[in-house]
């Protein structure tokens, strides 16, 4: 049975957060796996692990540190998740997408969302930052949209529109950013799948065959449920592994650990370029 997050729950933990900052965050920041060092350059910051926060979900993959770093990046007011919560691990979609609720409670205005992909894109390599253009929601398609059960009048309406999960104005920022600062930056589809398996080559020629130039197992929830409530979203995948579309090569979380340090120096180049012009 699903477990639908209620408005109770999200302010409780709202609250206690609250409680502790000194600040208030205008804008969200999800580290995908390998990418949590980004939250380094965090200034004059309240540091709260997950496991502190009341109805908080904790996450227990390798690669994720679990805190939230409350402060002050680029001359800009952030709240940083290090690490978020996956499908794969056993949580509803309602839970995986609490913290975005919290953040929002908290001020949050815009979200900055990032993760760890496979390139379908046969001209991706790894190393390689994405610009999300826009998503291939495929567990919500097949039924598991992450804003089924009631709907939260507070954040938005029943049926929200999703023709631009992605803000051109932001996304042009990055772009610009990434062009100043001679980063080659791709940009495209996410596809975003339940995991924790990684794909078979059927699997990936379908997803190519659909349209999608990057694959991994998060980021839609969260985008569709901060676009519920109004928030602006700017996505980034970080390309750590090509997929493997005709299965002559193995995919490993190691490998895909060990290319999210390349990522790291790039996407955080391009992250404070834009949040400098904000
Ligand atoms: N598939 C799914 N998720 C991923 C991959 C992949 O190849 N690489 C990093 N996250």
């Amino acid at each position: 049975m699903d477990n639908f997050v209620t408005i109770e729950q999200i302010d409780r933990a709202a609250a206690f957060i609250r409680a502790r900052l000194h600040i208030t965050p205008k804008i969200g920041m999800i580290l995908g796996t390998g990418l949590a060092d980004i939250a380094d350059e965090v200034e004059d910051a309240d540091v709260i692990p997950y496991s502190e926060i009341p109805e908080w979900p904790l996450s227990h993959v390798v690669g994720h540190k679990n805190r939230l770093v409350v402060g002050k990046l680029a001359g800009q007011n952030v709240a940083v998740m290090q690490g978020r919560i996956h499908y794969y691990e056993g949580y509803s979609m309602s839970e995986i997408t609490m913290p975005v609720r919290v953040l929002q409670r908290l001020g949050m205005e815009i979200m900055v969302v990032t993760n760890a992909a496979g390139a379908i894109n046969p001209d991706y390599l790894p190393g390689d930052v994405m610009l999300i253009r826009d998503t291939i929601g495929l567990i919500g398609m097949a039924g598991n949209n992450p804003l089924r059960g009631p709907n939260l009048d507070e954040f938005g309406t029943r049926f929200p529109d999703m023709s631009q999960m992605f803000d051109r104005q932001l996304m042009e920022a990055a772009r610009k950013q990434a062009q100043k600062l001679n980063i080659t930056l791709r940009e495209g589809v996410y596809v975003g799948l339940a995991g924790p398996s990684f794909e078979s080559p059927a699997d990936l020629r379908f997803l190519h065959f659909a349209g999608a130039d990057a694959v991994g197992m998060s980021t839609v929830p969260e985008t569709i449920v901060a676009r519920h409530g109004g928030v602006r979203v700017l996505g980034f995948s970080g390309v750590t592994n090509k997929a493997n579309l005709d299965g002559s090569t193995i995919t490993t979380h190691e490998e895909v650990l060990e290319a999210a340090g390349v990522i790291v120096p790039r996407l955080k180049a391009i992250l404070l370029g834009v949040l400098n012009e904000l």
